[in-house]
């Protein structure tokens, strides 16, 4: 990849001549444009598009999948409780769906071309659905908050995976209520095998590990705390305790040999920035969308709310009982810091504001291991997508990501559009300019016009090549906190756009029509309406 450009230019003021937008909902208007599709729901209306299995379907791996109450012993004292997925195997190899140690997530597991069905259900008391995040899959079995299902109601899933292996995950995505669900717990993962993430011989069973990292809040009885005050929706919700797969100090027991690990970061809004205690590297193997070509040294890992990245850890020359602390180092511009005039006092009761420092893990030496393989210094092959295919190579469709906070409630968010608040989400809404055309490549340019905080912005359906970042030289101090610590070497479906960057992104729009989503994966910033749809027509 290119040098990083910086530009002398400021940002251009938001002053684009008006756009249109078609299929606005809320009248039950213009439907037509997915009648390809059938959908013609709204909000809660839990339309159980799938509610019965198809007949014509024949899985190769069958699974149920329930989302409900639960409880955990997470602290000293009483349990906390949670809302919980469990699942179980009903056809197929009973490996698919395991738990991950330690915790109650669930980790689906398949391969690439494999045809899977999940039966949901929703014991919840209120609507809810599942994303598949980061699959390249049908419209209707996507998880749009247009399907969501009510309490008590089931929704059949029914897909063939089709992705490159990986570490991908799943959460649920009802409208406006995403952050509060994965909150409460409900989160697994999905990973992807396939046979050239095999060929490159990385550690695998017991060698093979995932650290799910989120943040919570905790009351003195031991229960989560989230609040959706403005000022929560505004900064994102950041809790001051650090859960790993669920659970506060997290020590990770290895053996003296190399690892895999995949870390997904699954908290709300909360960025990391992950490193060593004692400053040596982390090599990094993977992306979101599974193993980058060649293994990358960095001396620190962004990892953003929704993103996946996969590391390899060699612990063979380490003598037994030694400790490595993983910690999360400070930076600038994520959700708390310069130039909003906010003090301290403004954190809310989260007490460990997004930027601070503080240990993630603890990795713990204690047993000999074999010899560890050297890593491979060729682990895949991508075929890019280049600049060249792109239909818009010359005029990159642009996303504008602003955020105004009115007085008091009035807050807006949106993106693109004329102003900063114009356009909010809208659930079956499309405008003009989010139509793209099947078997098309573009360039699409997130420009981040919101101040001080980065966005996570995540774009369903598909991965994307991020090509280009145009940062705004005013805000360098900004970025050399974390512009080391990017891992644009991937596939992506989750990319960090800093405060004044235009960062862009290359996709690919293949095999499905229909409405797909993307926003920014602050889950606070997604439900207070940072999220629309896109259209791909044939
Ligand atoms: Cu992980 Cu639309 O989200
Ligand atoms: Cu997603
Ligand atoms: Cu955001």
């Amino acid at each position: 990849m290119e040098d990083l450009k910086f530009l002398n230019q400021a940002i251009p003021d938001i002053s684009d001549s008006r756009r249109r937008f078609i299929g606005l909902a809320a009248g039950g208007m213009a439907l037509s444009a997915f009648d390809a599709w059938g959908a013609a729901s709204t909000h809660g209306a839990g339309m159980s598009l799938s509610p019965e299995p198809s007949a014509a379907f024949n899985p190769d791996v069958e699974l149920e999948l329930t989302a409900a109450h639960g409880t955990q012993q997470l602290l000293p004292g009483a349990p906390t409780r949670l809302w919980q997925f469990t699942g179980k195997v009903l056809k197929g190899n009973p490996n698919a769906l395991t738990t991950l140690p330690g915790s109650s997530f669930p980790v689906i597991r398949v391969r690439n071309q494999q045809r899977v069905r999940i039966f949901f259900k929703n014991e919840l008391p209120e609507e809810s659905i599942v994303h598949w995040h980061g699959l390249h899959i049908v419209q209707k079995m996507d998880g749009h908050p247009m399907y969501a299902i009510a309490p008590g109601q089931r929704f059949v899933y029914e897909f063939v995976v089709d992705n490159r292996a990986g570490t991908y995950w799943f959460h649920p995505h009802p409208h406006g209520r995403t952050g509060v669900q994965v909150y409460r717990g409900l989160t697994g993962l999905f990973i992807v095998d396939d046979d050239e993430d095999e060929r490159a011989g990385l550690p695998s069973g017991e060698f093979e590990r995932a650290w799910v990292l989120q943040d919570r809040r905790f009351d003195a009885g031991n229960q989560i705390v989230y609040s959706g005050n403005p000022m929560d929706m505004m900064m994102g919700f950041t809790g001051d305790r650090i859960l790993v797969n669920g659970r506060p100090d997290h020590v990770e027991r290895v053996a003296a040999t190399a690892y895999r690990v995949r870390l997904l970061n699954g908290s709300n809004s909360r960025f990391y920035k992950l490193a060593w205690a004692d400053g040596r590297p982390l090599t990094v193997i993977g992306a979101d969308g599974g193993l980058l070509e060649r293994p990358v040294d960095k001396p620190y890992v962004m990892l953003a709310p929704a993103e996946r990245v996969e590391l390899w850890l060699d612990f063979s020359s380490e003598k037994l009982g030694t400790e490595r602390v993983l910690r999360s180092l400070s930076f600038s511009g994520g959700t708390m810091g310069m130039g909003m005039g906010m003090g301290p006092g403004m954190r809310g009761n989260g007490g460990l504001a997004n930027g601070a420092e503080f240990d993630v893990l603890k990795v713990r030496v204690d047993r000999s291991g074999a010899k560890a393989r050297p890593l491979p210094t060729r682990l895949s092959s991508i075929s890019w997508p280049r600049i060249e295919e792109a239909v818009n190579r010359n005029a990159p469709r642009t996303i504008r990501l602003g955020m105004g906070m009115g007085m008091g409630m009035g807050m807006g968010m949106g993106m693109g559009g004329t102003t900063l608040n114009d356009r909010t989400f809208d659930m079956t809404g499309v405008a003009q300019d989010e139509i793209v055309r099947l078997g098309t490549t573009e360039v699409w340019e997130f420009v981040n016009v919101s101040g001080p905080m980065s966005h996570p912005m995540h774009v369903h359906n598909l991965q994307f090549r991020v090509i280009e970042r145009l940062q705004d030289r005013r805000m360098a101090s900004v970025y050399d906190t974390m512009r080391a610590g990017l891992v644009d070497e991937g596939w992506k479906d989750v990319v960090i756009v800093m405060p004044g960057e235009r960062v862009r992104v290359l996709m690919r729009f293949t095999d499905y029509t229909g409405l797909y989503l993307y926003h920014c994966h602050i889950l606070e910033h997604e439900d207070s309406g940072m999220m629309r749809n896109y259209q791909v027509q044939s």
